[in-house]
């Protein structure tokens, strides 16, 4: 590859220092198209491995308004994998070559999804904390500076809030119901608590990229930064579900004007991310049988375009 011209380098960094976007026709360092392939394809993954767990619950909705909203929840996430599939592929990068990636465990997706949802209340508390460190993680992507990505990110953060507004409301309506209600969402909050904090990446000394990514413009935030700002969002809305949140250490700090909080199992993160979460394999392969039991559908879709455009050039010739 040639050297690029410095008039390249130096529009490219007046463009990030101007928190202006960069388009996928504009000429980008190599480095910076190689960061934003992985973290756009992980996140477009997370939002497609993500249907799992909650898809697991939508034929045991307990109700028709229950399973409407977690249906129309799950399509959302799958909607979001799309924009964010499409968003990485003007990089130049194919869906076929960013699933491959996946299945092949080549390229990651969010530890969060590899935890069972072993009661319905887990429906609540994904939409409540899951969607919630999601809303945390994304809104600031909003203002990415990779131009298809940001713009992807301020719908998806529009649904995101529906999503999590939904999960508090049906928390909020168990805990409003039975002893035996009440008890489900504690377990399941008891549960799902820490490694929602574990949503925001490993502590900020342990993130090797954080530096290089902020002065890129693609994360405006360290990690600890926004865990802080989703600990200080959560508490009070806890407070008013009634739930209490598993953390012995968590007390507000006068003098920071934040929580306090304890530190997630940093090891089991590293598990997980690793593939040694409880769900991993079985998400893998789950992903990896849709996709092999969808390729006739892609076979045929691809033989009517290419007929299609045949039969075009017949009718202009
Ligand atoms: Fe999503
Ligand atoms: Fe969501």
């Amino acid at each position: 590859m040639t050297a690029p011209s410095p008039e390249l380098e130096q529009q490219f960094d007046a463009t990030v220092a101007r928190k202006d976007r960069i388009e996928p026709r504009d000429w980008m360092p190599e480095a910076y198209r190689k960061t934003l392939v992985r973290q756009i394809a992980q996140h477009a993954h997370s939002e497609i491995i993500g249907m799992q767990p909650e898809g697991n619950w939508i034929g045991r909705a307990p109700s028709l308004r229950r399973k409407a909203i977690l249906l129309a929840k799950v399509q959302d996430e799958a909607g979001h994998g799309l924009y964010l599939y499409s968003a990485c592929e003007t990089l130049g990068v194919t869906r076929d070559e960013l699933t491959r990636m996946l299945i092949e465990g080549r390229q990651k997706y969010s530890s969060i999804f590899n935890y069972p949802t072993l009661s319905y209340a887990d429906v609540g508390t994904i939409g409540w904390l899951v969607d919630g460190a999601a809303i945390c993680n994304q809104v600031p992507l909003c203002r990415t500076s990779f131009g298809p990505y940001g713009r992807a990110m301020i719908r998806i953060c529009k649904e995101e809030s529906f999503h999590q507004r939904q999960g508090f409301e049906l928390l909020m309506t168990m805990m409003r119901g039975t002893d035996e209600q009440r008890a489900m969402v504690q377990e399941s909050v008891d549960r799902f608590w820490w490694p929602a904090l574990m949503m925001f990446g490993p502590p900020d000394a342990d993130s090797p990229n954080t530096e290089q990514s902020m002065a890129w413009g693609i994360k405006t935030h360290t990690n600890d930064a926004l865990r802080q700002k989703f600990v200080d969002m959560s508490v009070p809305q806890a407070t008013a579900l009634g739930v209490t949140l598993p953390d012995p250490e968590l007390r507000w700090n006068e003098e920071r004007g934040h929580h306090d909080f304890g530190q997630p199992d940093w090891a089991e993160f590293m598990r997980v991310v690793k593939g040694g979460g409880p769900c991993n394999a079985q998400r893998v392969a789950h992903r990896k049988r849709a996709w092999e039991d969808g390729a006739w559908v892609r076979e045929a879709a691809l033989a009517f375009a290419e007929r299609e455009a045949a039969a075009q050039q017949e009718v202009s010739a």
